[in-house]
């Protein structure tokens, strides 16, 4: 079994407001189902989520602001939908599931999701807000994909992006940037410089808490889904974290 996520700047187009790549998406998808392991699929808000999140002061209370709180729950359930009406179109059997909903007390019970992979299902799950307390919080895509990883222990975890992979320099900002095909578990970004993260300091945690579960991570451009033929092989065109 493989886990992967579609990077919300992937999917959709991160500074419009709710709007889907769906021509990418698809392309991705297939390639995915054509690879032919059993996968686990987790995807990002994008201009789903962050947009209105920012403008809603999002984390923080939702006191007072329960329509936009509303809102922001309808927008990343409709990314949602999109995904998974490609993946009907492309004959998959997929199930939702969103943190909001998984939230106890103090964790995540994602007991359904086992469920539904034991029954044969294609789970899918979401970036989204939840809520605590009278806090709305965010749990990014990212940190289910490890809380996934943990629970199933896939044999990869990919990361598709809009890039190729991890650069030394932001690649969107720097065109002399290069990508690095392999990234040590023990490098810390933060020390070398801000912008070798290119926004993606977050991301970098969550992957490397992957890899030293043992599971191979990598990330790739999902704009060339094809190079996922690559994935156990030296031609593979993207960076992996050993
Ligand atoms: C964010 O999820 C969820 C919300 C903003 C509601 P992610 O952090 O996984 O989304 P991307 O991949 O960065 O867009």
């Amino acid at each position: 079994m493989i886990a992967i996520k579609l990077g919300g700047s992937f999917i959709t187009d991160k500074s419009s407001y709710r709007t889907f790549k769906r021509d990418e998406s698809e392309r991705a998808l297939r390639e995915i189902i054509k690879f032919g392991e059993p996968f686990v699929l987790v995807h990002g808000a994008g201009s789903f989520g962050h947009i209105l999140c920012k403008k809603s002061g999002f984390p923080g209370t939702y006191k007072g602001k329960e329509t936009q709180l509303s809102k922001v729950k309808s927008d990343t359930a409709n990314l949602n939908a999109l995904i998974t009406e490609i993946l009907l179109e492309l004959g998959m059997a997929p199930i939702s599931f969103s943190p909001f909903y998984l939230r106890r007390k103090d964790t995540f019970d994602y007991s359904s999701v086992l469920r539904s992979v034991e029954a044969g299902f294609l789970p899918v799950l979401y970036g989204d807000i939840y809520i605590d307390g009278n806090d709305v919080k965010i749990y990014s895509g990212d940190s289910i994909m490890f809380d996934i990883c943990n629970l199933l222990n896939p044999t990869d975890a990919i990361f598709m992006g809009d890039v190729d992979g991890i650069f030394d320099r932001d690649p969107k900002i720097y065109p002399e940037s290069q990508l690095l095909r392999t990234v040590k578990t023990q490098q810390d970004f933060n020390a070398i410089s801000n912008d070798v993260t290119g926004g993606m300091g977050g991301k970098f945690i969550a992957m490397k808490k992957i890899a030293s579960l043992g599971i191979r991570t990598s990330m790739m451009n999902g704009l060339f889904p094809e190079r996922l033929n690559d994935l156990h092989n030296d031609n593979f065109y993207g960076s992996v974290i050993k």
